[in-house]
């Protein structure tokens, strides 16, 4: 039998310990996701997720520093994405074996030695066609060729440094596929699989973000329909058969049902994405005095931990480390 499940691998490191315990929140249940790019010294706002920045990979380092040495609740995980120009793109994604995380992790191992490096795995930051996976002459998935280019992602990803390997892609079995992959290699950091994730109208500003909205279609074919609720839950008990060490239901605020369902059948951490439209909603919202920041997100958290989510994924995480210092 092949051996899918090293349980060290889930809890080894003291940031993925304290995603088992389901106490009040903590600064190791934040992850925040930043977004790198090729520019060594870049430092962009996206402009439909205000204070928010696209960095250069050097830059990371000095940005993320003041949220890492925080006195108290400080910075403990961050979510890798990689933006790339059109130009550096190809129409198979090979051109993540350029992408700019690839420089950043060992700048930043270097610099924050305890600071957990979760990389998002997928290929349509790096595609020209911006679809998730490998495509067909017809535009339709190719299953077998996108399995082997996503674990050939991960790998790689693994063996320059990263602590988490979070693949987004949603391509049947590649859980499956970058397991094999890892144990081959020898390599025992963990998997959190983005398993639970819908066609959403709440990842806009992402793809703004991250450039990597698709140049045609949708992501229909392999993203879960919004009312399968069914379907959300089998995700989740295939991509932990295949050996995911966490679980991911995304984006969080309307899938709160999906997060208890998970947590009554699944019997390993998880993570929910308060994704990039959620934050919008409530920024401007907050904004324009229809309600308290502070208020509306410490009670979307509390939503979120209450229904059984143990690692938040929240691009609010640097105003949540300040309430966090304040009530101490
Ligand atoms: C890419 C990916 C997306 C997000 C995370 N990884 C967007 C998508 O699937 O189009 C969305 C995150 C957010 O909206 O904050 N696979
Ligand atoms: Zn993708």
């Amino acid at each position: 039998m092949e051996y899918k499940h090293y349980f060290h691998n889930s809890y080894r490191n003291p940031v993925c310990r304290s995603w088992h315990s389901t106490a009040t929140l903590k600064d190791t249940n934040l992850v925040f996701p930043v977004f790198i790019t090729n520019e060594a010294g870049e430092k962009t706002e996206i402009t439909s997720m205000p204070g928010n920045f696209r960095y250069g990979y050097e830059r990371i380092v000095e940005e993320l520093r003041p949220l890492v040495e925080k006195k108290g609740a400080h910075l403990q995980a961050v979510m890798l994405f990689g933006v790339m120009k059109d130009e550096e793109k190809d129409r198979k994604g090979l051109s993540f074996a350029k992408s700019p995380v690839l420089k950043a992790l060992p700048l930043l191992k270097t610099a924050f030695p305890s600071l957990l490096l979760c990389v998002d795995i997928c290929l349509c930051a790096y595609t020209t066609h911006g679809h998730c996976g490998a495509l067909f002459k017809d535009g339709s998935i190719n299953l077998k060729k996108s399995q082997k280019r996503i674990s050939d992602m991960a790998l790689l990803f693994a063996q320059i440094g990263a602590d988490v390997i979070c693949p987004s892609d949603m391509m049947d079995g590649r859980i499956y596929y970058i397991k094999q992959k890892l144990i081959s290699q020898e390599l025992h950091m963990p998997i959190m699989s983005y398993s639970t994730k819908f066609q959403s109208g709440f990842y806009g500003p992402f793809r703004d973000a991250a450039q990597s909205a698709p140049s045609f279609g949708d992501r229909a074919a392999y993203q879960l329909p919004p009312s399968g609720r069914e379907l959300g839950i089998r995700a989740a008990l295939r991509d932990v058969e295949e050996g995911a060490d966490f679980v991911m239901v995304k984006p969080a605020m309307p899938y709160l049902d999906l997060i208890r369902d998970l947590k009554n059948t699944v019997n390993v951490p998880i993570a929910c994405y308060h994704v990039s439209g959620e934050f919008a909603m409530i920024y401007h919202a907050a904004k324009a005095g229809a309600l308290d920041l502070k208020r509306a997100v410490l009670e979307s958290i509390t939503g979120f931990m209450r229904a059984g989510a143990t690692v938040i994924i929240t691009y609010f995480t640097p105003q949540l480390l300040d309430w966090l210092n304040e009530n101490n």
